[in-house]
């Protein structure tokens, strides 16, 4: 064998691809050899070691692992984890990579069982090994191999001796040629990092068993066939006998067996046990029946257009990167689930196959993405990119074979796709080739096919949804050739990549929602990404913290932009994910500008029979009245709904009443069982039937205290009308505010380009907002009178600021503040926020208790708003906090129109909003915001733990503050969130409690 880890070459010494039924699905012996294996690791791979060395008193490593995180989160005895999105963190000089390249020996020893079958072929099959490697077995090298999360399966049968023991030994380069075309966006970990077994392959094996299994819609006829093959032994097709019992048909390979179905789709994942057998072998197999097709642009399953309310999911566990357990393959499948995502595209390489058994399970449609991503020759636009180099097309014709034969038996997988950010080239042709003379049934997707030439898909990342509007209608700008333009003019279109969930955000997810609703072209889209890749790692002082780029000490990295996930690091939903649950509801009720609720049935293929549609007229978390609504939507069809014309309202009071719909499942089918939580809730809505009384009129005085300051009720102001103490706390730095810690979103270029939100900030001096009195004074009516200027350095551009402090009553209990606040001068395109900030001395400032009416529980903004709804919620300062894998502006519950903190001491502060309005536009509320640290603070940290509390309680109470868009990788925030500077006045009254 000639080939080194440089080479550009198919693996060598590996047995045919064929496919991979569920663990246990075969009654073929098998024997795990994961466990601890022997290892070592060298500099390079020219390590030196014979195959034959047994290695044993080497250190021990887990296999499947990585060895970077073999003693995660505490030592990194066998080099760091390496975060790089695009660039290659080595030269582009291909095939080669530096002499620097950590390679692992591993060593293992086996026998094979006393019971192990005669006869047959017995294979050594690794799920994956990441990145290059050679395979020996008792000192002869027998295989080298690489495609990090594709099967090698290496026929061992002539080198075995019955019951005798065996040496194994794999030498596992970091870096190789493939490294080339491996360059996701993700930590460079290597090692075996997924299982590796012994399969004994009898004579006339089911080596690779292709079903076919349609379903006619319009006759309710499912079509089954099987193609059962050996592909070990004697290659060719084997005969082979098929039964459904549960349908009570029996047949052989390759005949066509028809017979009623109920059909399988990702919200009825109806599979049927199939059973295929040879004299040797039997394969049970979950089968879905189930048809995908194209037809006049839109994309449909059993003959209904579907939408993709999909996410990208990597894998990833926070101490084991992606050598990711059955019990996280789960958990994923069911977070997804019980958020209403139905579908994944397994960015950007096959997942570890279990994860596909369980998306046929519990109902997941699947893009199966090929190991295969060029990006980093982007940046030489495209300059020997290996899709368009024939010296490569072997090669990655051989990857997407190996993906389509390893999984084409799963019902879950609609689509195929080539690849992620490979750019074009003559080898997309080639694969598309490979992948349709093996599968014809599957579109093939591949954004990285511009112009669509070869796939079957229209396909785009992160475009805007104003484009994505037009993109439905079909109304796009033409590409330059024609006949392309009309090709891609008829395809259904998808955004394999879009709302970016970086940090606090998406925002505009419900933008793109609706126009995936509004056009049946589009199909959906997945959103990136599914999880936060934050590995686990303990300081100095033994603090656990998730770790991304940079956190190892590499030199060459892409920081935060590993944690972009929909999920914390720890698997904890962000509000993001809560966000998206609300947006993809399969059953949305959402009030219209006439005072109704509109109710849609999203579902393609169910009518809502198992969701009971209850109401409640509330007044925050008073129940003033219930009800259902007897109501069955079939599938893809609205309704209208009203509150009963004899709901009796009560009159407006402190809290404002809101008429709650929604619709929760109380029926489940039988696969649903296992995941259902009670009190499921597929879809909510409300409206606001009565406002919130107005606050009183303030009628008490100020009075001049002894020391030339003044008293407001319960604030305490020094004679510059600085106040400084408010319910009997110090008070630090009251003054208007228009900054927040920046989020990942405003910290980059909306579509990359122009300037970031948070530099236009810092342009205008946001960050360090310095105020000038011009007068204090007291009025004919008894308020306090302070005229300001607020603005920062450098610029002209500030706030003429008016704040009146009256006293409620004489008594001393409350006082109202009204802010009113005017721009002057140039101010940059938008704002942070708008309205004041304070800080109050409070040791225990996290331990404060906090009970608000207003949208909740979680945390909302302008463009991120369709999980809050109205109501009362109660929550601790510390479980306020949204805790991002890097800390920014978090937290925020808007429509507050009252707010009761309760301090450890058992005093307390209320806070009431009265009118507040934004230039014209008058709303409900304020937007509230509570920390134990500054914004400052939040500012500087890197990672959560180094948040300490500082003694203070910090509190923004905004008329508004701008949305959080996609920035970081996208549009910004749009023209309906966006905050300008405008006038805003505001009504607040503060009581001491
Ligand atoms: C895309 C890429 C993803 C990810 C994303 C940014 O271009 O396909 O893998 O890098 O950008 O998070």
């Amino acid at each position: 064998m000639t080939t080194t880890h440089e080479s550009v070459a198919t693996p060598d010494g590996i047995v045919a691809p064929r496919f991979r039924p569920p663990a246990g699905a075969s009654s073929s012996a098998t024997l795990s050899l994961d466990g601890e294996w022997r290892f070592r690791l060298f500099p390079h791979p020219e390590t030196g070691v014979d195959r034959a060395e047994r290695g044993d008193d080497w250190d021990r490593l887990a296999v499947p692992g990585h060895w970077q995180l073999a003693e995660a989160p505490h030592a990194w005895p066998y080099g760091v984890p390496e975060y790089n999105n695009v660039l290659y963190p080595f030269p582009v000089d291909p095939p080669h990579v530096p002499d620097d390249n950590p390679t692992g020996e591993y060593r293992t020893t086996f026998r094979l069982p006393a019971d192990w079958p005669d006869g047959g072929r017995t294979l050594l099959r690794f799920e994956g090994v990441d990145s290059w490697f050679q395979v020996a077995l008792d000192g002869e090298l027998l295989a080298t191999s690489h495609g990090s999360r594709l099967p090698t399966e290496v026929d061992l049968t002539d080198k075995l001796r019955d019951g005798g023991e065996h040496l194994l030994a794999v030498r596992v380069t970091k870096w190789s040629a493939m490294s080339y075309v491996e360059d996701q966006d993700q930590w460079w970990l290597s090692g075996i990092f997924r299982s590796v077994t012994l399969e004994h392959r009898p004579d006339d094996a089911l080596d690779d068993v292709r079903v076919h299994a349609d379903y006619d819609h319009t006759t309710g006829v499912g079509t089954l066939r099987v193609d059962a093959t050996t592909v070990v032994a004697a290659p060719g097709a084997v005969a082979a006998r098929v039964a459904v019992p549960e349908l009570g048909i029996e047949g052989v390979a390759g005949e066509e067996l028809q017979v009623a179905v109920e059909p399988w789709s990702a919200e009825q994942p109806r599979l049927y046990d199939v059973v295929v057998s040879t004299d040797t072998e039997t394969v049970t197999l979950a089968v879905g029946f189930r048809t995908v097709s194209i037809e006049d642009g839109v994309f449909l399953v059993n003959g209904r257009p579907i939408k993709l309310r999909g996410v990208n999911r990597h894998e990833f566990d926070p101490l084991r990167g992606r050598a990711v357990t059955p019990e996280r393959m789960l958990e994923d499948v069911l977070l997804m689930k019980r958020h209403h995502i139905n579908s994944v595209r397994t960015s950007h390489y096959p997942p570890h196959p279990h994860f596909l058994d369980l998306c046929d399970r519990y109902g997941l449609y699947v893009i199966d993405e090929n190991d295969l991503e060029t990006h980093g020759f982007l940046g030489e636009s495209w300059a020997g990119n290996p899709t368009d180099d024939p010296a490569w097309t072997e090669v990655l014709v051989d990857r997407v074979t190996r993906t389509v034969r390893r999984d084409a038996h799963h019902a879950s997988i609609i689509m195929w796709s080539l690849g992620n950010e490979a750019g074009g080239g003559r080898n997309v042709p080639a694969m598309v080739d490979a992948v349709r003379a093996l599968d014809p049934s599957r579109p093939i997707h591949y954004e990285g096919d511009y112009s669509s030439d070869h796939v079957d898909v229209y396909s785009r990342m992160y475009a805007d949804s104003a484009e994505v509007e037009l993109i439905g209608q079909g109304i796009e700008p033409p590409l330059e050739r024609a006949d392309v333009d009309a090709r891609r003019r008829a395809m259904p279109f998808v955004l394999c990549e879009y709302a970016h969930a970086m940090g606090n955000g998406p925002g505009g997810l419900a933008d793109y929602d609706a126009a995936f609703d509004r056009h049946a072209r589009l199909l959906g889209g997945f959103i990136w990404e599914w999880i936060d890749h934050g590995l686990t790692r303990a300081d100095a002082d033994g603090n656990l913290f998730s770790a991304y780029g940079g956190d190892f000490g590499e030199r060459f990295h892409d920081g935060t932009f590993i944690a972009d996930g929909l999920l914390l690091p720890d698997r904890t939903p962000s509000p993001g994910l809560l966000e998206t649950a609300a947006v993809f509801a399969p059953i949305r009720i959402d009030a219209q500008p006439d005072g109704t609720l509109l109710v849609r049935n999203r579902y393609a293929f169910r009518d809502t029979s198992h969701a009971e549609i209850g109401w409640t007229l509330h007044r925050g978390a008073e129940q003033l009245a219930t009800g259902t609504l007897d109501l069955v939507l079939e599938a893809g069809t609205q309704t209208v709904v009203r509150p009963p014309s004899d709901l009796v309202l009560p009159e407006p009071g402190e809290a404002p009443v809101w008429w709650t719909v929604r619709a929760v499942q109380h029926k489940a089918e039988a696969l649903e069982e296992a995941w259902l939580e009670p009190g499921f809730e597929l879809g909510a809505g409300q409206l606001l039937l009565v406002e919130p009384a107005s606050l009183t009129a303030p009628v008490g005085r100020v009075s001049t205290e002894a020391d030339g300051g003044f008293r407001a009720g319960p604030a305490r102001f020094d004679g510059r009308g600085d106040l400084r103490e408010l319910a009997g706390r110090t008070v630090h730095d009251f003054r208007v505010d228009a900054w927040r810690a920046p989020t990942d979103n405003d910290r980059r270029p909306a579509k990359w380009q122009g300037s970031a939100d948070e530099e236009k900030w810092r342009d205008a001096g946001l960050h360090l907002l310095a105020e000038r009195k011009n007068g204090v004074g007291v009025s004919a009516d008894g308020a306090l009178e302070i005229d300001a200027r607020i603005a920062g350095p450098a610029t002209r551009a500030g706030f003429a600021t008016r704040y009146r402090w009256q006293p409620v009553t004489d008594a001393p209990d409350a006082v109202d503040l009204l802010v009113d606040l005017r721009p002057e001068g140039r101010w940059p395109e938008n704002v942070a926020r708008l309205g004041v900030a304070l800080a109050l001395d409070e040791p225990a400032a996290a331990e404060t208790g906090v009970r608000w009416t207003g949208l909740g529980p979680d945390e909302s903004y302008a463009d991120s708003r369709q999980a809050a709804l109205g109501g009362s919620w109660q929550h601790t300062v510390a479980d306020w906090q949204t805790r991002y894998t890097h800390p920014q502006e978090n937290g925020a519950r808007r429509g507050v129109t009252s707010a009761v903190l309760s301090f450890t001491d058992g005093t307390g502060l209320r806070i009431d909003a009265g009118d507040v309005t934004v230039g014209a536009r008058s709303q409900l509320g304020i937007e509230l915001s509570l920390r134990p640290w500054s914004d400052e603070a939040l500012d500087r940290a890197a990672h959560p733990h180094e948040l300490v509390p500082d003694g203070k309680l910090w509190l923004h109470l905004d008329a508004a503050q701008h949305g959080v868009g996609s920035a970081a990788c996208g549009p910004g925030v749009l023209a309906n969130a966006q905050l300008h500077a405008a006038p805003v006045r505001m009504r607040l009254r503060f009581t001491t409690l």
